[in-house]
């Protein structure tokens, strides 16, 4: 766990309430050291709140983070109001993250609305190291569709659903799945809890989940954020956020 201060560079508004946050390292943090969040969130303290605020890592270049946050409460209200140039004091290094190794050949990414941003940098990473991707991104209608640009730009195949039949297939990624078939050796889900347990009862075959708990401390300390598993209890925030779909008691 690397506790480290970022400025803020962009918070911009992507889609309804929804917001893309880039954090560069402060430069007396560059000069100290490696940035690499080995994990797949980062740990934020809002202004004005003693908890931190758990957010997905979007995209890492170059040591700046992106995260894509939605305003559901006074944190992520406080953190879309917060200005250019802002300093931010960030946990990373933080949790498990998705295993790259997993994925022999075919990679089937399926993401629901703000579950959707830390594919973005798996899709990165699993291209990077050739393997074919494909991703089925769903959303409630079409003005809550977030990153589809920069998903096609690195999938060879991306497929988006709403809910409303707005845009793309009508229905649930889960239709998408059935209707599509694609093919795949493993996948990675991210999303509501009873979207992504939708997704493990269609699809066969090896996979994992990224979840989402209330989180306190967000490094394994308090366990504030454990959930039952068929292995006992796991913390999210250390033994996850994923965790293989083998293991979870939904
Ligand atoms: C590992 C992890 C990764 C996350 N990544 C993202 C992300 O990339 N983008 C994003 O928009 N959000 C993400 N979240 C959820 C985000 O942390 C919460 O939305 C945020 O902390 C809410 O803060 P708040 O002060 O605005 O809302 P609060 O006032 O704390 O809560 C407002 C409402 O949101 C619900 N809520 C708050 N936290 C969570 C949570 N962790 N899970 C489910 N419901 C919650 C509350 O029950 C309440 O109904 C992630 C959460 C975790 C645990
Ligand atoms: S939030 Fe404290 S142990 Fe997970």
């Amino acid at each position: 766990m690397i506790k480290a201060l970022y400025t803020v560079i962009e918070n911009t508004p992507l889609a309804v309430k929804t917001f893309r946050m880039v954090l560069e390292p402060t430069l007396s943090f560059r000069s100290g050291g490696e940035i690499s969040p080995r994990g797949e969130f980062v740990h934020i303290a809002v202004p004005g709140f003693y908890l931190r605020r758990p957010l997905s890592v979007c995209d890492c270049e170059d040591g700046k983070l992106t995260v894509v946050y939605k305003v559901v409460g006074e944190g992520t209200k406080v953190l879309s109001e917060t200005r250019v140039g802002t300093v931010l004091e960030v946990l990373t290094g933080l949790g498990r993250g998705f295993d790259l190794d997993a994925c022999r050949q075919d990679a089937l990414l399926v993401g629901g609305g703000l579950g959707v941003p830390p594919l973005y940098l798996l899709a990165k990473e699993l291209k990077a190291r050739g393997k074919k991707v494909r991703a089925v991104l769903g959303f409630n209608k079409a003005d809550e569709i977030i990153l589809a640009e920069e998903f096609r730009s690195v999938c060879d195949e991306v497929v988006i659903s709403t809910a409303d039949g707005s845009f793309g297939v009508k229905g649930f990624v889960t239709d998408a799945l059935k209707a599509l078939c694609p093919p795949y050796d493993y996948y990675y889900t991210c999303g509501p809890m009873v979207m992504m347990r939708a997704v493990c009862a269609t699809l066969e075959g090896p996979g994992e989940a990224s979840l989402e708990e209330r989180m306190g401390c967000g490094a394994g300390f308090c366990y504030g954020c454990s959930i039952e598993t068929k292995n006992g209890p796991r913390r999210v925030c250390k033994d996850g956020p994923v965790f293989k779909m083998e293991e979870l008691a939904w």
